[in-house]
C-alpha cells in the first residue's frame, strides 16, 4: 500500500514539474524523487535505498552527508548567509585559493578565479585566453563537454549539443576514442593516439588554423560525457609538447575527474603533465555551487572585472571546499579510489566475457565506461538496450547514467568511499540487469521516455 502511494506521489512531482519546468534543464534515466543522502547510497521518497554508482554526477566524492563538511557549512553559513567577494573579502575563500595553488599541479606562479560550475569556469577560459594570448581561435575535442554557457557550450563537442551553433572561433578535432577511432582501420589505442595527434599537428595546424592564431588547446584527461574515453598517459605528453612548441596554452578540465577520482588527484598527474591551466567544479565543494580555474597569475589579473558574479564564491562553498579536501586527504580517498578502481575494472571485463552486448569496458579509478553493443562483432552501437539496463539497474536498487555520442556508454562514478563490497553488489545488479535486457524482458516501451541525450 506504501509503495503505491508513493509510486502515486512521485508520478505527481513529475507531472507537477513538467508543467512549470523546461524540458531542456534536465536529462532522465528513470523517474526517481530523491528524498535524502548518506554515504554512497540514496533513497526515494518512498525510503527505498538504492547503491549510487552516479554520486551526482561525479559529485559526491566523498559521499552524501559527510558530518565534518555539514558541520562546517552549517556554521559558516549560520555567521554570513551572504557575501560579495566581488567586493568584501573573506579569510575562508582566501586561505581556499592558498590550498588550491598549493595542491594543483604546476610550478608556475598561479592564482585562482572563483565561480559557481563548470559551465562558467570554462567560460573563463573562452573569454580568457583569446584576450591575453591576442590569438582569437580555441582548439578542443569533438566528444568533449565542458558546460552549457555560450563560451564552455562553444569548446564543447558533444553530439547533444551540436543543435545550436556556438561560438566561431572553436576548432574541434577528433579525440582518440581508440574502440571507435574516427580514422578508419584503426583498432588500437595508441594508434588512435597517434593518428589523431598527427591529424591536429600536421593536418589542422597547418591548414585552417595556424599556430599563430591559437592561444590554447582545452581536454579532458578522461572524456567522460563522450564516452568515458581513456587514453593512455601519452595522449597529454603529446598534446603539452604541441602547445609548448606552437606557444599555445593547455588547459585540461578535470571538473568530472579532479578530486581524486581517478587514483590520483589530479587526473594530469597520471601524465605527469603541468597543465597551463587547471578547471575544477562539481565535486570541489560537495555538492555546494563552486568552480575554480587555476591559472597564470598574468591571465588571472586581466582583463579586471571579466569573471564577477556576485555569488561566487559563497564562505559557505569556499568551506565545504577546504574540508572535502581535508576529507579526501584524512580519509586516503585517492589511494582508495585506485584500489578500488582497480578491483571495479577487473570486475567489469569479466562481465564483458559473459555479455555478447557489452562490447568495451574501460576506466582509471572511480570512473568506469560500459559500452554497449548489439553485437560484439558489428559493434553497432546498443543505444535502446542501453537505456532499458540502466533502467533496469535503478529498479534493482543501482544508480548509474550513460553517456557517449552514440548514448551507449553505462558510467560509473561512484562516491570514493565505497570499499570492494560496494562493487561486487553492482557487479551483481549490473550482472542481472544486462541479462534482463538480453533476455527482452525490459519493454521499449518503457524507456521511451529515456532515452538519448
Ligand atoms: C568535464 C566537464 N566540464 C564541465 C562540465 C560542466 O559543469 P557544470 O554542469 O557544473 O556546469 C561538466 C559537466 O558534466 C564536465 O563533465
Amino acid at each position: 500500500m506504501a509503495i503505491i502511494s508513493s509510486k502515486a506521489k512521485v508520478n505527481e512531482i513529475l507531472e507537477r514539474e513538467l508543467k512549470v519546468v523546461g524540458r531542456s534543464v534536465h536529462i532522465r534515466f528513470y523517474p526517481m524523487v530523491v528524498e535524502r543522502g548518506e554515504g554512497p547510497y540514496l533513497y526515494d521518497i518512498s525510503g527505498k535505498k538504492y547503491l549510487d554508482f552516479n554520486a551526482s554526477w561525479a559529485v559526491a566524492n566523498v559521499g552524501y552527508g559527510h558530518p565534518k563538511i555539514v558541520e562546517a557549512v552549517v556554521n559558516t553559513y549560520k555567521k554570513l548567509t551572504a557575501l560579495s567577494f566581488t567586493t568584501f573579502s573573506n579569510e575562508i575563500i582566501v586561505e581556499l585559493a592558498e590550498k588550491l595553488v598549493e595542491i594543483a599541479p604546476g610550478g608556475f606562479g598561479k592564482k585562482v578565479l572563483f565561480g559557481h560550475s563548470g559551465s562558467d569556469a570554462n567560460d573563463g577560459v573562452a573569454k580568457m585566453l583569446p584576450f591575453y594570448k591576442k590569438r582569437p581561435r580555441i582548439v578542443s575535442f569533438i566528444g568533449s563537454y565542458h558546460g552549457q554557457t555560450m563560451g564552455s557550450y562553444s569548446l564543447s563537442g558533444h553530439k547533444a549539443q551540436s543543435r545550436l551553433i556556438g561560438l566561431p572561433n572553436v576548432v574541434k578535432v577528433p579525440y582518440p576514442y581508440g574502440y571507435r577511432c574516427p580514422f578508419k582501420g584503426i583498432e588500437e589505442q595508441s594508434e588512435c593516439e597517434e593518428a589523431c595527434i598527427d591529424f591536429l599537428e600536421n593536418y589542422i595546424l597547418r591548414t585552417i588554423a595556424p599556430p599563430d592564431t591559437i592561444s590554447g588547446l582545452i581536454v579532458e584527461p578522461i572524456q567522460s560525457d563522450g564516452g568515458d574515453v581513456v587514453p593512455t598517459s601519452h595522449f597529454l605528453r603529446e598534446l603539452k609538447r604541441i602547445c609548448e612548441e606552437n606557444d599555445f596554452l593547455l588547459v585540461v578540465d578535470e571538473v568530472k575527474v579532479g578530486m581524486g577520482r581517478t587514483g590520483k588527484m589530479f587526473a594530469v598527474e597520471h601524465s605527469n603533465v603541468e597543465p597551463d591551466v587547471l578547471v575544477l567544479g562539481k565535486p570541489l565543494a560537495s555538492g555546494l555551487p563552486l568552480s575554480a580555474v587555476i591559472l597564470p597569475a598574468e591571465i588571472a589579473d586581466a582583463p579586471e572585472v571579466s569573471h564577477l558574479f556576485t555569488l561566487a564564491p559563497h564562505p559557505a562553498s569556499a568551506m565545504a571546499a577546504l574540508k572535502t579536501i581535508e576529507v579526501i586527504l584524512e580519509e586516503k580517498l585517492v589511494e582508495n579510489a585506485a584500489i578500488v578502481g582497480e578491483y571495479l575494472l577487473k570486475e567489469l571485463m569479466k562481465l564483458k566475457d559473459v555479455h555478447e552486448m557489452v562490447g568495451d569496458v574501460r576506466g582509471k579509478g572511480l570512473i568506469a565506461g560500459i559500452e554497449i553493443v548489439k553485437s560484439k562483432k558489428t559493434k553497432e552501437p546498443g543505444t535502446r538496450e542501453t537505456a532499458k539496463i540502466v533502467y533496469r539497474a535503478w529498479e534493482l536498487g543501482l544508480l548509474t547514467a550513460y553517456t557517449g555520442i552514440h548514448s551507449n556508454v553505462i558510467e560509473l562514478t561512484p562516491p570514493l568511499i565505497i570499499g570492494k563490497e560496494h562493487v561486487d553488489q553492482a557487479i551483481e545488479i549490473l550482472d542481472q540487469a544486462i541479462g534482463d535486457i538480453e533476455k527482452g524482458r525490459v519493454p521499449d516501451e518503457i524507456v521511451k521516455r529515456f532515452t538519448g541525450w
